[in-house]
């Protein structure tokens, strides 16, 4: 039997039937839907998580070390077809031909035989599982630790490593969150992404590639001491970079006890550093210092007179990572939540400050693709269902970032939601015309669906429920790319 605390809108029984591998992959049209899939929205949704949490019976000590895998939910006129495929990395075959776990994880994953099997083994598995994305007529499985993967946009297959022509070797550090600047009548559409190459002293490299997917711009910059710097934001002159208040020590990864994550320290008392990097080469780097927080994901940034603006997921904490204490036994009520912050960067003053814009725990920000780098009105997230403390993603919310004006739709107590994918209706202007598209894990069918809301308007619920024939486990990020 089952229990739902009255206090609790979820059970932790619900919650881990989405921590399950999803081992086939699948190739069909989704035919069993209530409501109907917008004639407009035509084009498909692509998003990258982790397919196996678990290798040959194995488990994993943590999803971020499971293997990636693609979906592809490709909309057209009215219909909708489904298809997996999991990223062909050299690991993933290599452990799908011996019928074993092979390698450790990021994320505290250790092979079997206990630290003497781990001990100096530094080799980092590249598990593509993060983000997926669309540039230049091609399509990337990315993880930030090394080298991308190049995916046929159809078929899903993996077609090797990708080097942007060579910018790139096996083994390259690139983020996994690219942010695409729409260009204006000036300036053309540009692909704007980095590369960390931690240390003792931290390597930032920003890329820039234009539509043909060609890198058109590369620097190089040094900051002091270790970074774990997830995501960044952009605005037409400038790049953000947010370094967390940690230190790494490596030597318990390095000798087998720990994975690197776990390595990592958070300090409550030093203060988050906010890299500012023009990104005109000739421009210098400015450090700005914040209230200490810890953010994997911004929403957004713009400038505004001779001010930046950055709205970021803020946590008080380093959400620790412990292979020792099992994740799927995780005490939602004991983590920090995250809470979407205003950053006000001014450049002349040196100064940045912050106020919070929303408490409700929630993450994965989401903004009108038109506006990266420009001012925005509207936020989307995946957040909890209840507005205090801190609980797993059952919730969708659209915040309104200058009014405070919330609109919620909750998918609780069976619906898990993740990453909400806004996608314009086509010749709008209007910043929330167009549909949110989530995966949502039920846990009453042991199934996802694909969920599409207006945009404009949380409260009528879905416009359709698209139900898979089977679950994917909860994912990352991803992307959608309009067919012209
Ligand atoms: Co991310």
């Amino acid at each position: 039997m089952q229990t739902i605390s009255p206090s609790k809108s979820y059970s932790l029984e619900d919650w881990r039937g989405g921590n399950r591998s999803l081992k086939q992959e699948f190739d069909y049209a989704i035919e069993d839907m209530d409501g109907e899939i917008p004639h407009e929205l035509n084009g498909t949704l692509y998003r990258n998580g982790p397919g196996l949490l678990d290798i040959f019976g194995q488990p994993v000590a943590h999803p971020f070390d499971g293997d990636g895998m693609i979906c592809a939910i490709a909309f057209s006129q009215g219909q909708a077809h489904f298809r997996n495929r999991f990223v062909r990395t050299e690991e993933y075959c290599a452990e799908q031909k011996a019928e074993r776990m092979l390698y450790r994880g990021v994320f505290g994953t250790q092979k079997p035989g206990g630290w003497l099997a781990n001990a100096f083994d530094l080799h980092k598995k590249n598990v593509a599982n993060t983000n997926v994305i669309y540039w230049g007529d091609k399509l990337m499985a990315l993880w930030e630790a090394s080298h991308p993967h190049r995916i046929h946009p159809t078929t899903l297959e993996t077609m090797g490593i990708a080097t942007l022509d060579g910018v790139l070797h096996r083994g390259s550090p690139f983020a996994a969150h690219p942010l695409i600047d729409p260009g204006n009548e000036h300036r053309e559409p540009r692909l704007v992404t980095f590369a960390i190459q931690p240390g003792p002293q931290t390597t930032i490299t920003v890329y820039e590639l234009n539509s043909d997917g060609t890198v058109v711009q590369q620097h190089d910059h040094n900051i002091p001491g270790f970074a774990f710097i997830h995501d960044f934001a952009i605005t037409p002159n400038y790049c953000l970079f947010f370094q967390n208040p940690v230190t790494f020590n490596p030597i318990p990864y390095v000798v087998g006890l720990r994975g690197a994550a776990e390595c990592i320290t958070f300090h409550g008392d030093r203060p988050t550093k906010i890299w500012v990097i023009p990104r005109n080469e000739s421009g210098s780097i400015q450090e700005l210092q914040a209230d200490p927080c810890f953010v994997f994901h911004h929403a957004n940034a713009f400038e505004q007179d001779k001010t930046i603006i950055v709205d970021s997921v803020c946590y008080e904490d380093f959400p620790k990572v412990d292979h020792n204490l099992n994740y799927q036994e995780t005490d939602f009520d004991t983590l920090h939540p995250g809470q979407l912050w205003r950053f006000h960067i001014n450049l002349e003053a040196q100064t940045a400050t912050r106020k919070q814009l929303v408490s409700r725990s929630c993450e994965f920000p989401f903004i009108h693709p038109a506006l990266i780098g420009q001012r925005h009105q509207w936020v989307y997230l995946a957040a909890a269902h209840q507005t205090k403390g801190n609980a797993p993603q059952q919730a969708l919310l659209k915040v309104h970032v200058d009014t405070g004006e919330q609109q919620v739709w909750s998918a609780a107590p069976k619906g898990f939601t993740g990453e909400p994918v806004f996608v314009p209706r086509p010749n709008s202007t209007q910043e929330d015309n167009g549909w949110v598209l989530d995966l949502v894990y039920d846990a009453a069918h042991n199934r996802t669906d694909i969920v599409i809301l207006d945009g404009k308007d949380f409260s009528q619920g879905p416009i359709a429920r698209l139900h898979l024939k089977h679950h994917i486990p909860y994912g990352l990020h991803g992307c959608f790319h309009a067919s012209t």
